[in-house]
């Protein structure tokens, strides 16, 4: 299974504005184009319950289409669950992979938050991080991942210039020692 992490980050690694939760207030509107292009391409969206209650009104839920939300308490959302659409879960990021993997998914769209790409990057299941830099600078708001002492080394793999204000789209492979 390949991990790819996708998010839209400041210039300073910053994913959200502030207290802004919605991403769509500050990201451009190419990288909205980029983004629902990847959605739409992917069928195992995985993403932190913050993450869910930011996005959920602009979630359309189709048919073969797995999204796979994080929470410490799934009973909590039992009521949303739509099967093959929508789930919730507690298990750890490993388990969840591997659970995917033996139903035949081979790519996994992990979308954010911070909390959950540090959970995911501690356990070393991040092949990709697709990563659409806004030029801007914000002091305040979340990072790409939480403070902790993350280590992570990456390659290059592609850079593309997607507007005039000179959005980047980057995309690295994780590099894997030993
Ligand atoms: N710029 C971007 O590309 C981008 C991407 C994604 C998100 N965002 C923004 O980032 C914000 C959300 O980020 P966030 O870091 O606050 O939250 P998050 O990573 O989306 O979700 C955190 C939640 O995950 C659950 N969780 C934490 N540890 C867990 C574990 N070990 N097992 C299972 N579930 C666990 C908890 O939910 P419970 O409390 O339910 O247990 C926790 O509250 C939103 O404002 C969103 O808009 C931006």
């Amino acid at each position: 299974m390949k991990v790819v992490l996708a998010v839209v980050s400041s210039l300073n690694g910053k994913i959200t504005k502030g207290e802004i939760t919605n991403v769509r207030s500050w990201a451009s509107k190419e990288d909205l184009k980029y983004f629902s292009s990847l959605i739409k391409k992917n069928n195992l969206i995985v993403m932190g319950r913050e993450t869910y209650e930011a996005a959920r009104s602009v979630i359309k839920l189709i048919p073969g289409k797995q999204r796979i939300v994080l929470t410490r308490n799934p009973e909590r959302f039992k009521p949303s669950e739509v099967k093959g659409q929508l789930e919730f879960t507690n298990d750890s990021p490993t388990q969840l992979v591997k659970r995917m993997e033996a139903n035949g998914y081979k790519t996994m769209l992990l979308v954010g938050g911070s909390t959950i790409s540090t959970l995911f990057f501690q356990q070393n299941i991040i092949d990709e991080v697709w990563i659409t830099l806004e030029p801007n600078i914000f002091g305040k708001g979340k990072g790409l991942v939480e403070e902790t002492d993350l280590d992570v080394s990456l390659q290059l793999n592609s850079i593309k210039k997607l507007n005039k204000s000179g959005t980047l789209l980057l995309k690295y492979s994780v590099v894997r020692s030993g």
